[in-house]
Formats: C-alpha cells, structure tokens, sequence
C-alpha cells in the first residue's frame, strides 16, 4: 500500500506499477464517457495498473467496488461518488487498511479525514456562473426559468441549484418555475422537458432552461424543436460541462452557453498520489479544477474539433 511505499526511491515514473481501483458512477452522460477514457488514459500513461468498476449509478455497487478493492490490497482508490451521503463506513474501512481514497467529480458529506483529497471543480460556482449569464443576457425583463436538475443527492446537483438560486435571487424578475431531475442523462432531459413544454402553455411562457449538464440541454434542445419553438431564441438554454454536442447546438444558435468542466480528474489526482509518495507531502484536501464560461461568440465549431480529441 502507499503507506508502505511512501519514502522510498521510485524515481521520476513514480506512479508506475501501482494498482489503483477506480469506482465509477456509470455512464450517464457524454462527460462521464470522457472521463472514464481519460482516466484510463492518465493511468496507462504513468503505468498504473487500473482495476475499473461500472457501478451503473447504484452506490451499492460502489460500495462493493471500493471493498473488493480493499480486499484486492489495491494502492489507491478512486471514487466518482454517485450521490453525497452514505460513504463513513467504507471510506473507514479504507482509511483503516491505509489506502488512500481520492473522490472523483463529486463530494461526499463524510468527515475530511476519511479521504485523501478530492479533485473537483468548485460546482456551486459553476450554477452561479450560469445564473449571472441569464441575468446579464435577459436584463430587466421577466423570466421564467424551467430547470433540469441532476441526479438527486449528487453533490452536483445541490450545489448547481444552490449557485444558480444565488445568482437569481436579487432579481424579482426571475422565476423558477418547474425543476425536476433529469438524472444527467439526455432521454431523461427530453422527456422532463416534454412535461415542462405541456405544462408550460406550449413553452410559450418559458423564457429559459437552466441545465445541470449538457446532456439534459441536449435532450431538452429536441422536446423544444418538436414542440415547434426555437431553441436558443424562443427559450434560452444554459447548461454545464461543455461536452462536444453542446458547441455543436451553440454553433447552430441552438444552445446559448455552458460551463467547462474538465474530464481530466485523474491527471490530477495521480499527480497528487505521485507527489505523496515521493515526499509524503499530503496534498490539500480539495485540488480544484477550472470553471470556464463559453457562448455563441466564442468560437464553438472550433472548440468541438479541438474537444473531440479529449476524450470525447
Ligand atoms: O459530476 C459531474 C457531473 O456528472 C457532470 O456534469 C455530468 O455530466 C455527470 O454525469
């Protein structure tokens, strides 16, 4: 295990020929696809041994990964958590076997000292930063927002709410009108849409979709298509991850903005884990990642052939 590692000569490769399990949520979205090549990627790059798991968004089968993991003896542990609560017990049993565990994209609600550290991104900014686009793109008029929720539970989806309420609130002309979880996903985006266009005279009393990702934005791109309005232009539409399609629909004038979000986790927390072994130098206990805005206006045919090659 790294504790038994820590300390000793591994020279510049240092990662290479350890064993690291990784525990993924499954394969909800266009980012999660990415990042579960991207971090197959990273560990083949530094010669990392890397035992996957698919969890297919149950955290039981997340719990068990992560055991069998122990069991196996593995030198590290990666987690993309599906949802925030219900990991003290086998982050414990990891802590206890010294292995360190590094969460994935998402946080847990767990005491700090149970991990390692967790590479995400700042995800309550990420909602504010799509609510203060809204805010500067609509102005004084009146707004009402439908909003697509991810996976309830997952720390993405509070955080993402919560940024986005925060942005809005100091302006009484924006409204939240329907917000349902489309579970990240692009049929579940379709159809939650669907229910909001009905409910919603048609989507003619919508002003704008707020989304947790771009896979719900996408699905939703189609719901209003067929309900006969124009994405983008009879209803705004932001999202979050800024995954391929998105600056194909930004490009068509089908989607008005998304927020980055790297697929690239592992890159830093091997990193982290390489850092620890040489120096035993415990890294922070969040290694955060960028949040970037992009729009219509920032060239987004070419940002989709430049994102096709990452991962994607
Ligand atoms: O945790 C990150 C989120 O999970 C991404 O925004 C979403 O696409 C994914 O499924």
């Amino acid at each position: 295990c790294v504790a038994l590692l820590a300390g000793t000569a591994l020279g510049s490769a240092q990662a290479a020929g350890l064993t690291v399990g990784f525990s993924q949520i499954g394969s909800e979205s266009g980012w999660r696809a990415a990042e579960t090549t991207v971090t197959r990627q990273e560990a083949e790059k530094r010669g990392i041994d890397l035992k996957f798991s698919d969890a297919q968004q149950k955290q039981e089968n997340q719990i068990k990964a992560v055991r069998s993991f122990i069991a196996q003896g593995v030198d590290a542990i990666l987690i993309a958590p599906v949802v925030a609560t219900g990991w003290d017990a086998v982050l414990s049993e990891a802590k206890e076997a010294e292995i360190p565990v590094v969460l994935l994209d998402r946080t847990v609600d767990s005491d700090k000292s149970l991990y390692f550290t967790a590479v995400t991104s700042d995800t309550v900014y990420e909602g504010k930063v799509a609510g203060d686009w809204l805010v500067k793109t609509v102005g004084d008029k009146p707004c009402n927002v439908v909003e697509l929720q991810g996976t309830t539970g997952s720390s993405p989806a509070i955080d993402r709410k919560k940024g986005f309420d925060d942005a809005i609130k100091a302006h009484g002309n924006f409204k939240i009108v329907r917000s349902q979880t489309g579970d990240f996903t692009r049929a579940k985006g379709k159809e939650v849409m669907e229910s909001f266009l009905k409910a919603e005279n048609g989507g003619k009393n919508i002003c704008a979709l707020y989304a947790h990702n771009d896979d719900m934005a996408v699905g939703a791109i189609q719901a209003i298509k067929e309900a006969g309005l124009k994405p983008g232009k009879d209803i705004l539409v932001v999202s979050i991850d800024a995954v391929p399609d998105i600056f194909k629909a930004l490009a068509a004038g089908e989607a008005n903005a998304t927020v980055e979000l790297t697929p690239n986790m592992a890159g830093p927390a091997f990193d982290a884990l390489d850092a620890f072994l040489k120096g035993k130098k415990e890294p922070a206990k969040w290694i955060q990642t960028e949040s970037k805005l992009f729009t219509q206006q920032d060239e987004p045919l070419k940002v989709y052939e430049l994102k096709k090659g990452l991962g994607y």
